[in-house]
């Protein structure tokens, strides 16, 4: 059994990489039928989507799509803080695109409604959201995403771009805190 131990804490393997990547695979088949030739800006959220979004937008190989960052942060250590601070705004003049926000992960929802009202200010032609994880038990505010790639119980995990306190992005597969 491959465990990992950050800050003192020991994760087990969860999500495997093959199936990962099944998923991602997935999720752009559906994002291609419904963008082609829609010329759509995927908004990576980062950091913790940058990984998710450059697997993502390379299998959707739509030929006039476009991608771009904005960065939000609410976590520290293994808990929403509640509130999100935008750290690294919009450049893009997104009147009239359509918006795919790309999420890591879908906790209480908070970051996720807060941009989407963001973005609403601007008057997008369409803004839908494409996460590859999603705690539906832990959603408190805003929607579900349109795309997701797996719903899974309220446990705290890392791995494929998601960290505990930065550390832990690195890993390939996704791993989830190991029940004493
Ligand atoms: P929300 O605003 O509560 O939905 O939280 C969204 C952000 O919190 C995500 O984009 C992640 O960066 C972070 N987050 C939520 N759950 C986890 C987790 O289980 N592990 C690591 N980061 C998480
Ligand atoms: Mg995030």
């Amino acid at each position: 059994m491959e465990e990992v131990t950050y800050q003192g804490l020991t994760f087990v393997p969860y999500i495997r990489r093959e199936e990962i990547a099944k998923q991602v695979h997935r999720l752009a088949q559906e994002i291609k039928r419904d963008y082609a030739n829609e010329n759509p800006l995927f908004l990576c959220v980062l950091n913790g989507s940058f990984i998710f979004a450059a697997d993502l937008f390379r299998a959707c190989d739509l030929h006039d799509a476009e991608i771009s960052f904005i960065r939000f942060k609410s976590y520290e250590g293994m808990e929403s803080t509640g509130k999100v601070k935008e750290i690294m705004g919009l450049n893009e003049d997104i009147e009239g695109r359509n918006v795919l926000i790309v999420e890591d992960i879908i906790d209480s929802g908070v970051t996720a409604a807060q941009l989407r009202k963001e973005l609403d200010k601007h008057n997008p032609k369409s803004v839908k959201m494409v996460s590859l994880l999603f705690k539906p038990d832990a959603l408190t505010v805003g929607k579900a995403p349109e795309y997701v790639g797996f719903k899974i119980p309220s446990k705290f995990i890392l791995g494929y771009g998601l960290d505990l306190d930065g550390m832990a992005r690195n890993l390939p597969d996704i791993y989830v805190l190991k029940e004493s």
